[in-house]
């Protein structure tokens, strides 16, 4: 705590799960990563190391980069990548947060092997709202691939088809005993009957949604995306990629052993990997070879189970930690967001198109300078200011697509004067299929006020919003055939990325950016960026 310096060497290694191993990138040679503590206040410094052959950069996600974009992560939007045997140090301070988060690559599918926990915990002195647990412990879920996982977005970009899906998911690094490899030992998680357990839950998976619960044990929930929550039990909880989850489990069990899991949640007619993950929470006592309790998880498309989750979710609103949730819109915003189909000449398996993803049907085009470079430098040609706040033409967002499927490419951001109160009124598309995508803003955290199936009705549905507790994140699911409203305070001068979480749609081109100008005053400008920034 305090000021820190940690040092990342980005290393290759081999490592063998479902029976076969691989080279994987990884941060000193580990997956998961190492994770990262730090309080409330802190100053953190890590210098990333590049020793791969791959371009690199890591986004602390969550983080909200208070004038600090240049320490934000995502290539090309920005900073310029950290190219091979170069090096750059993240120099950032956590001002007013706590809690779990995440740090990832955010460049190329690295994200698959490059992640870690960043766990904030209060200022000194300063208590949960909440019975201090017994002991904590992360608990990072993702996926394996057997093949590299480089190729195989690779191939799919030139087919123009989805990329394949993994092959198990894990559970801190481990899928745990599968019908591929019944052999392989999955994490154990040791209890002692009568203590409670704070569980950090973090989706780090590239490309899948997450049920996530404990055989025999409800779970309290406490907090999302480093804010709190009012706490309310459960006994299946929803985790998007780039969301985090704060529970309480209590050992109230006096022994035996009892499965965690992670398995699927889509709620349309896409692949998804079957393969369910399990650990084990073992008390202290009971003998390895006793027979563990396995919960059946939730079957993939229990769309009402993942609604019970997310529908229970409530800011704190408490005195100490009050839910400040503009009530006055000065920008309004209806983005839709989907999927789309443009022509390819040279996509055979896609027989002369590719699949892609927009935003307001656009599709966004990554630069080739980082746009906050471009920005600060006031370096033109790199990005234009005209994205639409609207979508250019209507249609039965839910129902089928229009006759035109292709979208528009363009590197365009949606520029906002600084301390506007800001609306974003997120619309899931039928274009080719509804699906639910899980948005993440960086820069901020907004607020969750209204959610809704099938056509936004700018009339009715915002009497229903909530803006009085609604939950806080930086990372929401946007239903399929749906839609979410969020409100967030642009009071973060920079360029922000916002984009879906599945890594494989924001490949396709569902991402786009908000340019937040300065301010006036002697505190609301972007600071200069470090001198070892990279360059293109
Ligand atoms: Cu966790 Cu832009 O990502």
């Amino acid at each position: 705590s305090g000021n820190q310096t940690l040092i990342d060497q980005v290393v290759t290694r081999n490592a063998s799960r479902l029976c076969s191993s691989k080279s994987i990138v990884t941060i000193n040679g580990r997956f998961p990563g190492p994770t990262l503590y730090a309080r409330e206040g802190d100053t953190v410094l890590v210098k990333v190391v590049n020793h791969v052959k791959y371009n690199v950069s890591i986004h602390w996600h969550g983080i909200r980069q208070l004038r600090t974009g240049w320490a934000d992560g995502p290539a090309y939007i920005t900073q310029c990548p950290i190219q091979p045997s170069q090096s750059y140090v993240y120099n950032f301070t956590i001002t007013g947060q706590r809690g779990t988060l995440l740090w990832h690559a955010h460049i190329l599918w690295l994200r698959a092997t490059v992640h870690g926990a960043l766990v904030v915990l209060p200022k000194w002195g300063v208590p949960y709202p909440f019975p201090k647990p017994h002991s904590e412990v992360v608990v990072i879920l993702a996926e394996w691939w057997k093949s590299d996982t480089e190729a195989v977005i690779n191939e799919a970009l030139k087919s123009g088809t989805a990329p394949n899906v993994s092959d198990a998911h894990t559970i801190n690094g481990h899928p745990g005993p599968v019908s591929a490899c019944p052999s392989q030992a999955g994490f154990k998680l040791s209890v002692q009957g009568g203590k409670t357990y704070m569980l950090r839950l973090i989706n780090a998976a590239l490309n899948e949604e997450l049920f996530f619960k404990i055989a025999g044990h409800k779970l309290t929930v406490v907090e999302v995306d480093a804010t709190y929550v009012k706490p309310f039990k459960i006994d299946t909880i929803v985790i998007a990629p780039g969301q985090t989850t704060n529970v309480i489990v209590s050992a109230d069990q006096n022994s035996g052993k009892y499965a965690l899991s992670a398995s699927p949640f889509m709620d349309a007619p896409i692949a998804v990997d079957n393969v369910t993950a399990t650990a084990t929470l073992h008390y202290s006592g009971t003998l390895s070879n006793a027979p563990t309790t396995f919960a059946t998880p939730p079957p993939k498309n229990a769309t009402a189970i993942a609604n019970n989750f997310i529908d229970s979710l409530k800011s704190l609103n408490s005195k100490k930690y009050p839910a400040q949730v503009p009530i006055k819109v000065d920008h309004s915003l209806f983005f839709t967001i989907g999927l789309g189909v443009n022509p390819c000449p040279s996509c055979k398996a896609g027989n002369g198109s590719r699949v892609v993803a927009s935003v307001n049907n656009v599709t966004f085009v990554m630069p080739t300078t980082a746009l906050l470079q471009a920005h600060f430098f006031k370096i033109k040609g790199v990005f234009t200011t005209d994205f639409p706040g609207n979508p250019p033409n209507t249609f039965n967002y839910t129902g089928a697509g229009p006759a035109n499927l292709s979208t528009k490419n363009g590197t365009k951001v949606y520029r906002l004067p600084y301390n506007a109160t800001v609306q974003v009124v997120l619309q899931d598309t039928g274009i080719i299929t509804p699906e639910s995508h899980p948005v993440h803003l960086h820069g901020f955290n907004f607020f969750a006020v209204g959610k809704g199936l099938g056509n936004y009705n700018a009339i009715k549905d915002p009497k229903k919003f909530n803006l009085v507790d609604p939950v806080e994140r930086n990372t929401i699911g946007v239903p399929a055939g749906g839609w979410v409203a969020i409100r967030f305070r642009a009071d973060n001068p920079g360029v922000w990325f916002m984009h879906c979480h599945l890594e494989v749609h924001t490949t396709w081109g569902l991402k786009m950016a908000f340019l937040v100008d300065n301010g006036k005053g002697p505190k609301e400008s972007v600071l200069p960026p470090p001198k070892d920034l990279p360059q293109c």
